[in-house]
């Protein structure tokens, strides 16, 4: 039996459009994550799951230890549910939840905030809050070159430099409502860009990924000493599913961040170190036939986020051979589809797609369907399920 047989009955007792989680794979994904971190923790990323039954699996797993949440709402959301030690990555500026964290000693234990600047301390210091608040330092891993004309990397934190975190977490130090619990750098430009792409683009990918490699261990481990001249460190966080037993091979690095891993969506099918198995599909019916060569099937449009492009858009998976109509693309409520395989398919019949990215299927779907082989097991929450949507 093909995958496309398995997954058709497994689900056919339901009626598409629907998300499922195919187990045995995430399974498969999070061990070769595990393998390629050889020993230090994975904290996960939640924004690339958004479904807290299977956030609390992975967590289950050797290897897998902290959650890197998105926001605090979320942080104070997953530690009221019994989830320990979560770095939410992205700075907040919301003062009632930041309120919230400093009044409540489990989650001011729990759960740590990002900060860059003197603002962003300010801003939680004024709250005055029973309880200190843990902060993580983000720092500027981005890759730059030619005199700084050339940048990759997510922009992100404006500390790049050892004296400037230094200056930081001294700050940090001065201000008893604060503590200073970890460091950050997330080096999008390694993590989450392919770099198993053909021709020239692909060549460029690979030497500004090398160059930057090295220039970030060097730097990174400068940052951590000089902060820890100041602070005592619990955690340096780096990396990405992308970078993994890259990122750990930094002696600097106490743990790396990882999620898109599990899922393996679409954009992850490009790169040279490691290979993973589409876990989390959704299906989509097909309601007509508009002419040969074609069919129309139900909903599609779940682009991903990012520069909007072709890459952004779900990948018509099974059957194989089908693609986009090019005035098209995927639609708000109906997606036709072009290829050979389009003869084949009757009104009903599925067509499986992958996201572009991890999490953000989560968002629209109320459920994933957890199959085991060929049946679903189970039905699980996702966060939109569970009325939670945070961003
Ligand atoms: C701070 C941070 N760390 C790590 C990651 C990597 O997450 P993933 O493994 O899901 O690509 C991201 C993704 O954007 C991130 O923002």
């Amino acid at each position: 039996m093909d995958d496309r047989q398995r997954l058709d009955r497994a689900t056919a007792h339901l009626e598409p459009p629907f998300a499922v989680l195919d187990m045995d794979a995430l399974r498969s994904n999070a061990a070769a994550m595990v393998r390629r971190a050889r020993g230090k923790p994975i904290r996960v990323a939640s924004k690339s799951i958004r479904c807290r039954p299977v956030l609390e699996r992975v967590l289950a797993v050797d290897g897998f230890s902290g959650v890197m949440a998105f926001t605090l709402p979320e942080a104070l959301w997953l530690v009221s549910t019994g989830l320990r030690d979560v770095l939410v990555a992205y700075p907040t500026a919301d003062r009632t939840a930041l309120r919230a964290l400093g009044s409540d000693e489990a989650a001011a234990r729990e759960i740590t905030v990002t900060v860059d600047s003197p603002e962003h301390l300010d801003l939680i210091e004024s709250l005055r809050t029973p309880h200190p608040i843990r902060v993580c330092l983000d720092i500027d891993a981005g890759f730059v070159a030619f005199g700084g004309r050339f940048r990759a990397g997510a922009l992100r934190s404006p500390v790049r430099e050892p004296e400037q975190a230094a200056a930081v977490a001294a700050d940090v130090a001065g201000r008893p409502g604060l503590r200073l619990a970890g460091l950050m750098a997330y080096e999008a430009q390694i993590a989450g860009v392919g770099d198993d792409v053909p021709g020239p683009y692909g060549r460029a990918v690979r030497w500004m990924q090398q160059r930057s490699r090295r220039e970030l261990a060097v730097r990174r481990g400068r940052i951590v000493r000089a902060v820890r001249q100041v602070a005592d460190l619990e955690f340096v966080n780096g990396g990405g599913t992308g970078s993994i037993e890259k990122t750990i091979a930094e002696r600097a690095i106490t743990e790396v961040a990882a999620g898109s891993g599990f899922f393996h969506p679409r954009l992850f099918d490009f790169y040279r170190g490691f290979t993973g198995r589409p876990a989390a599909l959704f299906a989509l019916p097909v309601v007509r036939r508009p002419a040969p060569g074609v069919v129309t099937v139900l909903g599609g449009g779940y682009p991903a986020s990012g520069a909007a492009g072709p890459t952004r858009l779900p990948q018509p998976y099974l059957p194989e051979g089908l693609r986009y109509h090019p005035d098209e693309g995927a639609g708000e409520v109906q997606t036709p589809l072009l290829g050979e395989a389009a003869t084949g398919l009757r009104l009903g019949d599925r067509v499986w797609f992958r996201h572009a990215k991890a999490g953000e299927l989560c968002e629209r779907f109320p459920v994933l369907h957890l199959v085991e082989g060929d049946r679903v097991a189970e039905e699980v929450p996702t966060y939109r399920g569970e009325g939670m949507t945070f961003l």
